[in-house]
């Protein structure tokens, strides 16, 4: 296939060389010129994915225009909050290519997922989401991967599931995009808070619970929000959640460490020098949660940790001291049985 990539991130560049590994022709867009310059020059990205190299085959352009046309397939793996400008951006070149999201994140200001977004700038175009487990820095590597492709129609993802398969990348197909999209926003958020427990000096105990009940407010807002409950079981629910919780490569989890050592969140995410989704994240869940009237109280102390300056330590503290109740809201009939 003939595949365009919006973004030369780490995500972006991980994605590249896999595709292409798959045999696929493949171009790759950033919108900033001197990280264009430097995959032209060095085949790599220095900062964000050093030691993987990029196939001499691969063009990488500023021009959006000669990344997208001529394809079938499009990558979008801009951060989220710029996957509303670059689709509109790449919107006069799109005719019939499926779009695959693999950005993760929820529009703030719509609180719209992002396969949503595209379809709203780009009515009646085939969509789909690659979710799950995948560190760029495993996945540039070729090391052993499994993700979900998402598409309300079986054909889509099967399509995207053919083009990113490979003996290393194993890809399952689900028709649940909304879940799919939900998990991947939202483990990011909850990593902060498995990265601020850690930063405090809390243990395995803290991190197991964090992940636990983490899953369950997702699981929550999902089910609210008409999901499937399996997808929050699977790659993209539990699967994505555990690994951004304790991989040493999660970014979420390191700005977490940082603010639960004392820095604020700017700090934090200076010192990260990469995208750390969950901060954009946090607001948007807290919005859906109360929409949805949804509890969701480990996103509520990321949000006052955050932008309102509880410290980290009086968050854990609120977590722990709140009010009795039980384990699942199927537990709350006064007969105690389900
Ligand atoms: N890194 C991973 O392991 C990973 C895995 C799965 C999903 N994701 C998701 O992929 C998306 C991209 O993450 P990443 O890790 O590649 O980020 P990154 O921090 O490595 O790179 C961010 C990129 O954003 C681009 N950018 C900056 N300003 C822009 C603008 N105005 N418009 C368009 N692009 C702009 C730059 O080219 C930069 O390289 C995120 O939504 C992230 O959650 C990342």
């Amino acid at each position: 296939m003939n595949i365009g990539v919006l973004g030369a991130g780490s995500w972006g560049i991980a994605l590249t060389v896999l595709l292409c590994e798959n045999g696929h022709n493949v171009k790759v867009w950033s919108i900033d010129e001197a990280e264009v310059t430097m995959l032209n020059e060095h085949r790599e990205h220095l900062t964000k994915l050093p030691g993987v190299k990029i196939s001499d085959k691969v063009i990488c352009s500023t021009d959006i225009k000669t990344v997208v046309e001529d394809t079938e397939l499009i990558v979008m793996v801009v951060p989220s909050v710029f996957v509303r400008s670059t689709i509109k951006a790449a919107a006069p070149y799109i005719s019939n290519q499926i779009i695959v999201n693999a950005s993760k994140g929820i529009e703030e200001d719509t609180l719209m997922i992002l396969t949503d977004v595209i379809m709203e700038e780009i009515p009646g175009i085939k969509v789909g989401v690659l979710s799950g487990p995948s560190h760029a820095e495993e996945v540039g590597k070729l090391m052993p991967t499994t993700v979900v492709a998402g598409a309300v129609d079986k054909e889509t993802a099967m399509l995207i599931q053919d083009a990113f398969m490979s003996d290393n990348f194993r890809v399952y197909t689900s028709p649940d995009v909304i879940g799919i999209e939900l998990g991947g926003a939202l483990k990011n958020v909850i990593a902060l808070a498995a990265g601020v427990a850690d930063g405090l000096g809390c243990g395995d105990n803290a991190l197991a619970a964090i992940i636990t009940r983490g899953i369950s407010e997702i699981t929550r807002l999902g089910m609210a929000m008409g999901c499937c409950s399996e997808t929050f079981g699977g790659l993209s629910g539990i699967g994505d959640l555990i690994v951004t919780c304790a991989s040493k490569h999660s970014r979420n989890r390191r700005a977490g460490v940082l603010m639960g050592q004392g820095k604020s969140y700017k700090e934090a995410m200076d010192e990260v020098n990469m995208v750390v989704e969950g901060v954009y994240s946090a607001k948007a869940a807290l919005k859906l949660s109360r929409k949805y009237d949804i509890e969701m109280p480990i996103v509520e102390m990321v949000n006052r940790v955050l932008f309102d300056g509880l410290s980290a330590q009086d968050a854990m503290i609120q977590l722990l001291k709140r009010n009795r109740t039980s384990e699942s809201d199927k537990f709350e009939s006064d007969r105690f049985d389900w």
